[in-house]
């Protein structure tokens, strides 16, 4: 597959995506959706908490993370940050968990 740089054109894709085959009107689901939010049960949760909000293991999502884009949020993900490990998925997983926290956690 292609790796293109522009991830912003991909996130669209990506959403419109998700449109088609998820409950696009469900006012919960957010742009990451129900999907977004599954993967970052299962690949973020047990260090940040299930809410994001932050264990002993790992700070609160919520604080840190409102100054980054979805782009630094894909990249902390695959790549790590400070003492975080990268997180073994691929990009459009990553971008998924991006949408989620953006759309659900970071936007008031
Ligand atoms: C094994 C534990 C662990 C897992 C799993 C984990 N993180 Fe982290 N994460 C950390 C720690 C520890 C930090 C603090 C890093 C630092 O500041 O040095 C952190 C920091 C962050 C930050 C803030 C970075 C910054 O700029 O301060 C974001 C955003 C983040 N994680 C997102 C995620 C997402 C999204 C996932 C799931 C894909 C995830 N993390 C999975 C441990 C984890």
């Amino acid at each position: 597959m292609m790796q293109s740089r522009s991830t912003g054109v991909r996130l669209v894709l990506v959403a419109a995506a998700l449109c088609l085959s998820a409950a696009c009107d469900a006012p919960s689901s957010g742009a990451g959706g129900a999907e977004g939010l599954s993967l970052f049960l299962d690949n973020c949760s047990q260090c940040h908490g299930a809410y994001a909000q932050g264990t002993d293991l790992a700070p609160a999502i919520t604080e840190v993370a409102m100054d980054l884009s979805e782009d630094d949020l894909v990249d902390i993900i695959l790549n790590g940050e400070g003492q975080m490990e990268p997180v073994d998925l691929d990009v459009e997983e990553a971008e998924l968990i991006a949408l989620y926290l953006a759309d659900e956690l970071l936007e008031p």
